[in-house]
């Protein structure tokens, strides 16, 4: 099992679409491990977009991600993290596929609704940094017939 760092970002939660983009990976047999909805500070989001802090989007990435409210989840499954970008689609909604979450919901460069860790290393220190008091343990009874327990699962 692996876990990784959704942002539901502030144009989802302010364009009402975060039930539909939520749908996506439920419906992907993901398991929601944690969710909040919260708003970032400047720290958070420097400290989360540290690695671009030269690009000439920076600043306006950071007052995007501190506008308005966010909704993080900690997203697990097997092969989560691959998974998960995937189903967001390319960095821009003009460039995403159809059927992803940013080809389907959007067709703008900064505005794309959703972010995901990139790596096991990103997702761990993105976890880290929305979840520091850690997420709740707790069994998704439809794991049982959304992997082969023997194969995939490993039980008894
Ligand atoms: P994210 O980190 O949000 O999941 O997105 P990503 O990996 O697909 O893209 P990344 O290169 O990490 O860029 C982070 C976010 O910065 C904004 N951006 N704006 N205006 C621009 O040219 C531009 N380039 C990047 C986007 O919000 C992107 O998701
Ligand atoms: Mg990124």
């Amino acid at each position: 099992m692996e876990r990784t760092l959704i942002l539901l970002k502030p144009d989802a939660v302010q364009r009402g679409l975060v039930g539909q983009i939520l749908d996506r990976f439920e419906r992907k047999g993901l398991k929601i491990a944690a969710m909040k909805l919260m708003q970032i500070t400047p720290e958070l989001a420097a400290k989360h977009y540290e690695a671009h802090k030269e690009r000439p989007f920076y600043a306006g990435l950071v007052r995007f991600m501190t506008s308005s409210p966010v909704v993080a989840l900690a997203i697990e499954g097997i092969g989560a993290i691959a998974i998960c970008r995937k189903l967001m689609g390319a960095t821009f909604g003009a460039d995403a596929d159809a059927g992803t979450i940013r080809g389907d919901f959007g067709s703008s460069r900064s505005y794309n609704l959703v972010h995901g860790s990139d790596s096991p290393e990103a997702a761990e220190r993105e976890l880290g940094l929305f979840f520091p008091e850690g997420v709740p343990e707790y069994e998704l009874a439809a794991y049982d017939w959304t992997y082969d327990p023997v194969e995939e699962l490993k039980k008894g």
